[in-house]
């Protein structure tokens, strides 16, 4: 791997999937991801989620578009809405492949604030359709408190929305309002998103909500293709974004963004020994520079977290994906892939459960042999 260079497919184009995510099934590793256009207009879906294969995580096969837009005007997924951040999890009950990903309307910005659901019964599609929604109407997170319920402050906060729209970003007004409560009734907002299913079959969508402010963790239906009513918030007010969840040795782990649009923060990082949590909130993993760029752990090397992914069949390697943005020319987003450290958990009094030091180039076979002799050493 050689992260931030172009990655040629196996026709030798730079890989087209963006914000993307990684399912394995029998064998084969499928990239699901944004399929980005030239200049500022390939942000919004111009063609749809792109899915590539590999057998060995090096060389990927164009497999072309899982999920077209639709060019009916009027459809949720017309050409020119916004769709970021696919991920596919398979489900052994259905035997179906599902997809979930951020929509937002054509024409609409960000206001929607909405996921989506698509379906397929073979990996690579083409996944149909089947709806967006803002999750969770009519259910209260499982950690709710008292004052979220507040009739007063829910209508308060209704009423600062229809005066005026909130800012996605960081701000005091997002936290002055019941948010959570304004949004009970037509459901949750819901925008950068990941999905994790856990060993037990049980998966799970976790999303920016509540204008971006604070993650939602919410189970989804046997059938992964709804929301149970069953969710926590977590991270209340600490503006996480680009979310990627993993397990390792029963425990959980969060890696994310902060909230800066494309614009490259400072990575974050948690861990919890159950998926509603408590979750702890660790340091930043990433550690050295990035010598393209000369970014370092305070803007993430110039990326956002996009996924993380277990290899399988090698002893304790986990991939961490990020996102080199280039919003002025979207199609020339790049890929930083980088191991993920478990013998660094830094110094005494270092809440450090991970850690993501920048590499120029590696490769698995030499990067598990070294990180198993790190992790024999280390205390
Ligand atoms: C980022 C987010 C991306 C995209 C972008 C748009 O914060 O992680 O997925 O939505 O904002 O500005």
């Amino acid at each position: 791997f050689v992260p931030g260079e172009i990655w040629p497919d196996t026709d030798g184009v730079h890989i087209n999937a963006h914000g993307g995510g990684i399912l394995y099934h029998e064998g084969v590793y499928y990239w699901f991801g944004q399929h980005m256009v030239e200049g500022r207009a390939g942000n919004r879906a111009q063609v749809g989620i792109s899915v590539y294969s590999s057998s060995d995580l090096y060389n990927w096969e164009d497999e072309g578009i899982a999920l077209p837009v639709s060019l009916e005007p009027g459809s949720e997924i017309e050409k020119g809405c916004i769709m970021e951040r696919p991920k596919v999890i398979y489900n052994e009950k259905t035997g179906k492949f599902v997809m979930w990903f951020h929509l937002e309307l054509k024409g609409e910005g960000y206001r929607s604030a909405r996921t989506a659901v698509a379906v397929s019964d073979t990996p690579t599609g083409p996944y149909t359709y089947l709806r967006s929604e803002r999750p969770n109407a009519g259910q209260w997170p499982l950690n709710v408190r008292v004052e979220n319920k507040d009739f007063e402050s829910v209508t308060k906060a209704i009423e600062a929305e229809a005066a005026q729209p909130f800012s996605g970003g960081l701000n005091i007004r997002t936290v002055q309002y019941n948010l959570l409560g304004a949004h009970f009734e037509g459901g949750q907002m819901s925008r950068d998103m990941t999905l994790f299913k856990d060993d037990c079959g049980t998966a799970y969508h976790i999303y920016a909500s509540e204008h971006n402010a604070t993650l939602h963790i919410s189970e989804l239906t046997d059938d992964y293709l709804a929301h149970s009513g069953r969710y926590v918030r977590i991270f209340e007010h600490r503006w996480m974004e680009a979310p990627a969840v993993f397990k390792r040795e029963g425990r959980y782990y969060l890696l994310a963004s902060g909230c800066t649009g494309w614009e490259p923060n400072a990575a974050r990082a948690a861990v919890a020994d159950s998926i509603f949590g408590p979750w702890l909130e660790l340091e930043n993993p990433c550690i050295g520079i990035n010598p393209a760029n000369g970014l370092g752990p305070e803007k993430t090397f110039g990326g956002q977290s996009t996924y993380v992914l277990p290899v399988e069949g090698l002893d304790d390697v986990y991939i961490a994906m990020f996102d080199v943005w280039d919003p002025g020319n979207a199609i020339n987003g790049r890929y930083l892939w980088l191991p993920i450290d478990f013998s660094d958990q830094g110094g005494v009094g270092n809440e450090r459960g991970f850690a993501i030091p920048w590499m120029d180039e590696w490769n698995l076979e030499d990067f598990e042999r070294e990180h198993a002799a790190r992790l024999n050493e280390a205390p």
